[in-house]
């Protein structure tokens, strides 16, 4: 354990041999001096362990008048959520009209869940089979929300979705 040493330095008065007490009379300090050793980790904060985090940036789903994407910014712990979860738990809209009312809730099964990988795909899961049914004819880029976890609990880096890029043009 480290330690932090200091001299500690008192003054006394020399002891009065006739035992009466002389107001008048001049003090005479002798300095004493004794080492202390205090630990220094008592109070110290025990390092915490930092865990790797993904940002990102989901875009879209529309253009403003100006032209220009919103831009929404995430955080969240590597390798602990699909972007499904992900886009639901901070209230970004993953789905188009038909998939709103049909989605199979991230089973897998419908399809619907689609966003574009703009950046960072190598900070995502592999495609799984659902994937590569339901993708089959579409760009490399476009992933099943629901099928693609972000991070693998060690990495970390940016990720940038574009959300319904069946809408882009
Ligand atoms: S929510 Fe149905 S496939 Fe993703």
């Amino acid at each position: 354990m480290a330690t932090l040493n200091f001299t500690l330095m008192t003054f006394r008065q020399p002891p009065d041999f006739t035992g009466k007490k002389n107001w008048q009379k001049p003090i005479t300090l002798h300095p004493q001096k004794r080492q202390l050793t205090l630990p220094l980790a008592t109070n110290s904060p025990q390092p915490v362990e930092q865990k790797p985090i993904i940002e990102l940036e989901f875009i879209g789903p529309k253009a403003g008048g100006d032209g220009k994407y919103p831009v929404d910014r995430v955080t969240e712990s590597s390798g602990e959520k699909v972007l499904r979860s992900i886009m639901e738990d901070n209230k970004l809209e993953l789905y188009a009209a038909y998939g709103k009312l049909m989605n199979c809730g991230g089973g897998g099964s419908c399809g619907t869940c689609i966003v574009e990988v703009i950046d960072g795909k190598d900070l995502l899961s592999e495609r799984t089979n659902a994937e590569l049914k339901y993708l089959k004819k579409k760009p490399e880029s476009w992933r099943l929300a629901c099928q693609t976890i972000v991070g693998n609990k060690e990495n970390s880096g940016k990720v940038v979705i574009q959300r319904l890029p069946q809408w882009k043009k």
